[in-house]
This record gives structure tokens, C-alpha cells and sequence, in this order.
């Protein structure tokens, strides 16, 4: 996920940090979270949290990417493929970076979240260490929904990370790709997912892991099927997924990456246009940081 620096958001964010702040303070502030609570998606038994996060443990895990986990009650309700929004302690920086949950242990109440240093926010959060405190708010958004069928798992660059948390918890068979630029960008060695799939596959650009291409190539390669899709990454490949899926009329669940800025349904930074109108502004747009990240592809216009 992404984050314009433009005044706008600026001027929003100093607004919502006043409320994050204030509900922290004073309990009348408490129907801001109800509000937040009562629009989940239906049948969603969901609650947000807003609290200071007590680090466990964070690594480097590789030339890009750092994994931080979280002591948190946002482990008691998340769920793949939603996300959590965390707060700097510059005040310099206001608006929250939304990060999506890669790992959740409900017994020990951690989150696990997989980032790349992308500005200033996540620079910060690298320094992070054991005992740490950092203010959250989550968890956001709709995550993936868990059908008992026959899934492909597709995951493209950093979006493979929300695709860890599905593989553990989908009931079904499962078969996984995972595709990256190179093995420098890598995240999953292919065996770490064979506790919870049932196959596994890799692929690079460049060819540097796993087969050379792009994840269609190695689903058409290897005559993969499912009964339905879940997947998450840059939007080109999600186009290409949409247009498999439905080319086969396989149902596909797709989590987008989009640009954020509060990331509680507020500003509209990150609407996407579907085939549902807005009953409110009656236009063809939902957001993705309240409506999403995940949607049926079929609903969503990815050209
Ligand atoms: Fe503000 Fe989605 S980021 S509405």
C-alpha cells in the first residue's frame, strides 16, 4: 500500500489523529469506533481496536523486507486479508501507514506484519525492538472470504503476504504461486508453504527463482485449476488473474493495492470503480480501505 504526500491529506490526517487521539482521552469518543464497527461488510463479526501494540520481535528477513510482530488484541478478531494502521511518533508524520497482516496467533495474541522501508513512516518502524510500543488501529477492511473448495493462491510481489495467513486458514486443497521480479525481492522460500498447501510454485522475471515468467505462465504451464481463486498483487497481474478467472468462470476473490491515506473509509483517496452504485453519491465507486481490499474480481473494472 501506497501514501500520496499531498496537503489534502494533511490538513485530514491532523483531523483523524485529533479523533484517534481524543477517543484515547475520553470516552464519549467511543461512537467513533462504534461507528467503524457497525459499517463492517454483513455477517462480519468483527471488532476495531484502537490500542498501543507491544513489539515481540522484529527482523530483517532479507535485503528488502522486515518482519515486525506485534503483541496485540487485533490477533482475538482479524482475519486474512484485512489490515492494520500504524500511527508514527513523529507527529511530523500524521498519517497512518496501513500495513496488511501476514500471520495471526489468536492464542499468544500476535500479529505478524511483513513491510519494505517505502518513506520516512516505515523507516521508523524499522527501528522498532522487543518492548517497543507502538499506537494501532485495526483491524481494517474485508478480508478474504474462506470457501471449501478446490483454491489457487496467487500472490504477486509484496501482495504474496496476506496469501500466508489464507493458506493457514482455507479448510480445502490448495495450490500456491507465488510470483517476484527476482530472488533478490523473494519474501517465501517455495517450501515454507508446504505445511498448508498441498502444491507449491515460484516464479522470477528474470529467472533468478524458480521458473522464468510471470504467474499466468506457470498456472497455463501447468494446467492448474481450482474452484475458485484468491489473489493479491500489482494491479496488471490482478487484470490478468480477473481475465483467467473468468475466461474458465472461476469465481476470484482479489485484494487490491491501492494508494491510502486514512484508511477508515473517510477521504475517498482509495476509491476503485465497480459495477455497484453508491447508494449515497450514486457513482460506481467503492473503497477499497472500507468496501475491500478483497472483492469479487467480477465486480471490480481493473482496465
Ligand atoms: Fe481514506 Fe480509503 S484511505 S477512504
Amino acid at each position: 500500500m501506497h501514501f500520496p504526500c499531498l496537503s489534502f491529506y494533511q490538513i485530514l490526517a491532523v483531523f483523524l489523529r485529533h479523533i484517534f487521539v481524543s477517543y484515547k482521552k475520553y470516552p464519549q469518543y467511543s461512537s467513533y469506533l462504534e461507528i467503524l464497527n457497525n459499517s463492517k461488510r454483513k455477517g462480519e463479526n468483527m471488532s476495531i481496536c484502537s490500542e498501543k501494540a507491544i513489539i515481540y520481535h522484529q527482523e530483517k528477513i532479507n535485503e528488502y523486507y522486515y518482519s515486525l510482530w506485534l503483541i496485540t488484541q487485533v490477533a482475538s478478531t482479524a482475519r486474512a486479508g484485512q489490515f492494520i494502521s500504524l500511527y508514527s511518533k513523529d507527529k511530523s508524520r500524521l498519517l497512518p501507514r496501513p500495513l496488511s497482516i501476514c500471520e495471526i496467533d489468536r492464542e499468544k495474541q500476535l500479529i505478524c506484519l511483513i513491510y519494505r522501508i517505502n518513506g520516512e513512516g516505515t523507516k521508523e518502524f524499522s527501528h522498532l525492538q522487543a518492548n517497543d510500543e507502538i499506537d494501532i488501529l485495526g483491524p481494517l477492511g474485508n478480508g478474504f472470504p474462506l470457501q471449501d473448495k478446490p483454491a489457487l493462491l496467487i500472490g504477486g510481489g509484496a501482495g504474496i503476504i496476506p496469501l500466508w495467513e489464507l493458506a493457514k486458514s482455507l479448510p480445502g486443497e490448495k495450490i500456491l504461486v507465488q510470483g517476484y521480479r527476482s530472488l533478490a525481492e523473494s519474501i517465501f522460500p517455495k517450501e515454507a508453504w508446504n505445511p498448508f498447501v498441498n502444491e507449491s510454485y515460484v516464479c522470477t522475471e528474470d529467472g533468478s527463482l524458480g521458473e522464468k515468467g510471470n504467474v499466468l505462465d506457470v498456472i497455463r504451464n501447468k494446467s492448474l485449476t481450482a474452484q475458485v481463486i484468491y489473489s493479491c498483487g500489482p494491479r496488471p497481474m490482478l487484470k490478468a488473474v480477473k481475465d483467467y478467472a473468468e475466461s474458465l468462470s472461476i469465481p476470484a476473490w482479489i485484494s487490491l493495492e491501492e494508494h491510502m491515506a486514512c484508511g477508515i473509509g473517510a477521504c475517498l483517496a482509495c476509491v476503485c470503480k465497480t459495477k455497484h452504485k453508491d447508494k449515497h453519491s450514486e457513482v460506481h465507486y467503492q473503497r477499497v480501505c472500507k468496501e475491500g481490499p478483497v472483492f469479487l474480481a467480477e465486480e471490480v473494472d481493473l482496465s
